[in-house]
């Protein structure tokens, strides 16, 4: 716990907001000790086997499981709203090739916002419905971007798809087969929301403020960028390319916790057990790295754990999410710097969530600083200085 001062006898400070409560939810659950993941009332394990990603949105959104009616509706509703406006496509033109995909996909979402003449009506009903188009539209616009850094074309969306095998056709051009698409859509379920995480909680403050739907998903992406949040995802692959090879696990390890360098994919503010989603994601890795000639991925990771989990567990430092959803993804032949959009494409139905959730009663995150610096100053003009 980050140490506590009293602040002007009324509340407490905490480094890093940690431990403070700034809302009431019903979204879901993180029960950090028992390492349990709780959408609406629904157990994570139970989600990743019975549910997909448009489900879960949906329950995510609307606070239900849907009837079949529903969620076909909601499905045509994501079908429909796929396209994005060409003046979208010319802006990332200009910038995947060369910007972190992050940029671009914050860039993508920005100037949506700019073309949607909606973009400032406040009512619920209204960001429930820019809620919806941002599922469907992050992931053409995720789609666009992989194309552009390999100096194609985007593919348009195909309306027979479901929404991952759709993301993955936009992104690769070609259909996948169902399992290939089931564990990408097992993975986005696991992704879509999580507490009150510094990606939430930015775009929360953002929709305080009665800035717009937009603005604060753009703020929801720009701050899962950071390596110390949904940017450690690309970073794990990064450690696993520089290791190289099993057998050096063991020896870069050592020198790791030596030289104290924070392990990235391990560790949480929250869980201090094993990150479910790094249980179900493991269990994906072993299966689909074999299958796609990657075991090698596999093993580095497995042994990485079993060598960090030794050391560290006793202090709370486990495998999290973004552990082994780079192996998935590096198995299934996707560039390392599009696996923070990847997230963001599944993070979108938690933000948005959220957002509808707490300014249907809003109330404006202003927190305080306990101010340290001098109180009676006198002003220097400026040639004495
Ligand atoms: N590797 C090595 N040591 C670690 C790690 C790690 N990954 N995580 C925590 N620790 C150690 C710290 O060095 C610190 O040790 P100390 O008390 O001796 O100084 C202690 O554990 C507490 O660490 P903090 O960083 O203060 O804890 P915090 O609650 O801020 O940690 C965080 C959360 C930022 C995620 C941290 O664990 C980390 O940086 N992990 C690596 C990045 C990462 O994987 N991020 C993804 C998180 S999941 C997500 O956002 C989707």
């Amino acid at each position: 716990m980050a140490e506590q001062k009293q602040f002007v006898g009324q509340a407490e400070f905490a480094k890093g907001l940690e431990g403070v409560i700034a809302c009431e939810s019903t979204m879901g659950y993180v029960d950090g000790k028992e390492g349990k993941l709780i959408y609406r009332g629904y157990d994570i394990f139970e989600l990743a086997e019975h549910s997909t990603f448009e489900e879960t949105s949906y329950l995510l959104l609307f606070g239900k499981l849907p009837s079949q009616s529903e969620l076909d509706d909601f499905k045509q509703k994501l079908v429909q709203q796929r396209a994005v406006p060409k003046e979208v496509i010319n802006a990332l033109k200009i910038v995947a090739k060369t910007a972190h995909p992050m940029a671009s996909l914050r860039t993508g979402v920005s100037v949506l916002g700019a073309m949607d003449k909606n973009a400032e009506d406040e009512s619920i009903e209204n960001y429930t419905s820019i809620g919806i188009s941002l599922i469907a539209k992050m992931a053409t616009i995720a789609g666009a971007i992989t194309r552009f850094r390999k100096g194609k074309k985007p593919v348009d969306p195909d309306p027979k798809l479901d929404h991952t095998a759709n993301f993955l056709y936009m992104m690769n051009g070609q259909k996948p087969d169902d399992y290939t698409a089931r564990v990408m859509d097992v993975s986005l379920i696991l992704h879509a929301d999580h507490g009150m995480n510094a990606s939430t909680f930015s775009s929360m403050v953002v929709a305080s403020s009665m800035s717009d739907m937009y603005s604060a998903i753009t703020a929801g992406i720009a701050s899962l960028k950071g390596s110390l949040h949904g940017g450690a995802n690309e970073q794990v692959m990064h450690m696993l390319d520089e290791i190289g090879s099993v057998d050096k696990v063991d020896a870069w390890v050592d020198d790791a916790i030596a030289t104290k360098k924070k392990l990235m994919g391990f560790g949480h503010r929250v869980y201090k057990a094993y990150d479910p989603r790094a249980t179900i994601l493991g269990e994906y890795s072993q299966k689909i790295t074999e299958a796609h000639g990657r075991k090698d991925l596999y093993d580095m990771a497995k042994r990485m754990e079993d060598k960090v989990i030794a050391a560290y567990g006793e202090r709370g430092i486990f495998p999290n999410v973004d552990f082994y959803s780079g192996t998935i993804y590096s198995a299934f032949g996707i560039e390392t710097a599009l696996f923070t959009p990847i997230f963001a494409v599944s993070r979108i139905s938690g933000w948005a969530g959220r957002v509808i959730e707490y300014v249907t009663e809003n109330r404006l995150f202003r927190p305080r600083a306990v101010y340290t610096g001098e109180m009676e100053a006198k002003y220097v003009p400026m040639a004495q200085r």
